[in-house]
């Protein structure tokens, strides 16, 4: 029998009576284990070995069980420092202790709420007394000696609720893998004392193989499409990105055309076509993202002035203004965009495009910016998803039919639309969506009809449908993450973002 060089090499390797590891045999013969793992498996092919597969699973630290293993626990570490400064007496002052003990950030939270689990301590109003009753003995936490015989890789010895509690304090990382192990077979024992050669196999042709005519002699290594290979964590498209994309896609395909325009723009685009108010809240500096470059001085004349005139007079016959000061410096202050109806004001106008004659429908999937608290559902920063319809005689059935057929294809179906205010649309509408994990219904959206008030000093004659939409929640609704951190930035969930396809 012949049998290409690894496989004949782990065939003498492996006995006939006792298991031997894949990585044990792997050192041995000094390969690869992935090799010897391939070899392997073909001699079982061949009914030489057998293999065996256990699911084994393997616990390291953390960086920061690493951090805690050296230094202590954290309430170890005040525990310590309240027993020195005399705590079983009378309750020590928490900060004092908190200095003593040297914890630091998120540290001093963690020391205090184990602190109280473990009844190390009890804490009352800043101050901390010695526990009567600690549930166990802080010479021998069992989390602490844990942490130690996890290092020494005896984590086996370990009972499971501790290795748990380390793991859901982020102190360990389980990881599953598959151990193997092989033993001869009779066949393999009978192959061996008849005498296996080695064949020479090749793994790779070469431009030498090539030139020499070598390549129709040799033996070709087979490929073994099973056998486990390491992960590989390439770079890939963001999945915000991927539905950015996706957006557009769909949109392009209900006919819409796509806008463009600055991320940093004038008041005026911003929020004076909108007939936004110069003295509405919005428009403080508090909600905006003001920027200390020069006024925007290039802003079309005469649609300045009928902005004015709609903001002072109001439009049409029983148009009222606001009553309250216009100033065109105002308008012309430049801030980062709170939302992508500047873009839409930048078309509506035919300052973008020219102008546009009715039916026509653009869209924008951009960023915008906002001073809001950060939180699960809130960023300081996300996309929006633009859109507008202009055609005669629109009406809130048409902004309905839209989101019902664009969310479809999300395989989002069960919209539900609430009344709102805007100060530029009337009627307006606010659009809810069911998240999938926790049932809750969140907005994922907002829109309604522009008013004559915007629409008339953009000299736009027929009915505009618009919304905006936020791209982030549309994203939480597809694949049920809670936390809109888990995709954005120092937070975010890599499993996710590794996983998870957009699927088409
Ligand atoms: N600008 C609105 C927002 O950011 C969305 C919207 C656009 C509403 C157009 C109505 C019309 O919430």
């Amino acid at each position: 029998m012949k049998l290409p060089e690894t496989q004949l090499a782990l065939l003498e390797a492996t006995g006939a009576t006792d298991r031997t590891p894949v990585g044990a045999l792997a050192e041995e013969l000094g390969e690869d284990p992935a090799a010897i793992t391939r070899a392997a498996f073909e001699l079982e092919a061949a009914g030489l070995v057998d293999v065996e597969e256990r699911a084994v699973e393997d616990v390291a630290l953390t960086e920061e069980g690493e951090r805690y293993r050296e230094a202590g626990l954290p309430e170890l570490r005040l525990r310590a420092a309240a027993a020195e400064a005399g705590a079983d007496d009378s309750p020590a002052e928490m900060g004092r202790l908190v200095g003593q003990s040297g914890l630091e950030g998120p540290e001093v939270d963690i020391a205090l709420s184990n602190l109280a689990r473990k009844g190390y301590g009890e804490i009352d109003g800043g101050a901390i007394a010695l526990g009567e009753d600690p549930r166990y003995d802080p010479e021998a936490d069992p989390e602490a000696a844990a942490l130690e015989s996890v290092a020494a890789g005896e984590a086996d010895a370990v009972a499971t609720d501790v290795l748990d509690r380390l793991e859901s304090r982020g102190l360990i990382e389980r990881t599953e893998t598959t151990a193997r192990s092989v033993t001869l077979t009779d066949e393999g024992v009978t192959a061996l004392m008849e005498g296996v050669e080695a064949a020479e196999t090749v793994g790779a042709v070469t431009p030498e193989l090539l030139t020499s005519g070598e390549w129709s002699e040799v033996e070709f290594t087979e490929y073994n499409v099973e056998a486990d290979a390491e992960t590989v964590n390439g770079g890939k498209t963001h999945i915000l990105r991927q539905t950015a994309n996706r957006v557009k896609d769909v949109l392009v395909g209900m006919g819409f055309r796509e806008m463009e325009g600055p991320h940093a723009d004038a008041d005026f685009w911003i929020n004076d076509c909108l007939f936004m108010p110069q003295d509405h809240p919005a428009r403080t500096h508090w909600d905006r993202f003001a920027l200390d470059v020069p006024p925007m001085e290039e802003l079309p004349a005469d649609l300045l002035e009928r902005v004015e005139d709609a903001h002072r007079n109001g439009v049409g016959s029983e148009g009222d203004g606001y009553h309250s000061p216009w100033d065109a410096d105002f308008a012309r202050a430049v801030a980062l965009r709170g939302h992508t109806t500047s873009l839409s004001m930048r078309y509506l106008s035919g300052q973008a495009a020219g102008d546009l004659e009715p039916p026509e429908r653009y869209f924008s999937v951009e960023k915008v910016y906002r001073n809001d608290t950060l939180d699960p559902t809130h960023l300081l920063e996300f996309f929006q998803i633009e859109g507008w319809v202009m055609a005669e005689e629109l009406s809130v059935r048409d902004l309905m039919g839209t989101f019902t057929e664009f969310y479809e294809q999300f395989g989002i179906t069960d919209l539900e639309f609430k009344p709102h205010y805007n100060p530029y649309t009337e009627p307006s509408f606010e659009l809810f969506g069911r998240h999938p994990e926790t049932d809750e219904l969140i907005e994922i959206g907002n829109s309604g009809i522009f008013r004559e008030e915007v629409l008339s000093p953009l000299g736009v004659e027929c009915d505009v449908m618009a919304w905006g939409l936020a791209l982030e929640r549309l994203l939480m609704l597809m694949y049920g993450f809670e936390d809109i951190r888990d995709v954005h930035g120092t937070l975010c969930d890599l499993d996710l973002l590794r996983n998870v396809e957009v699927v088409y």
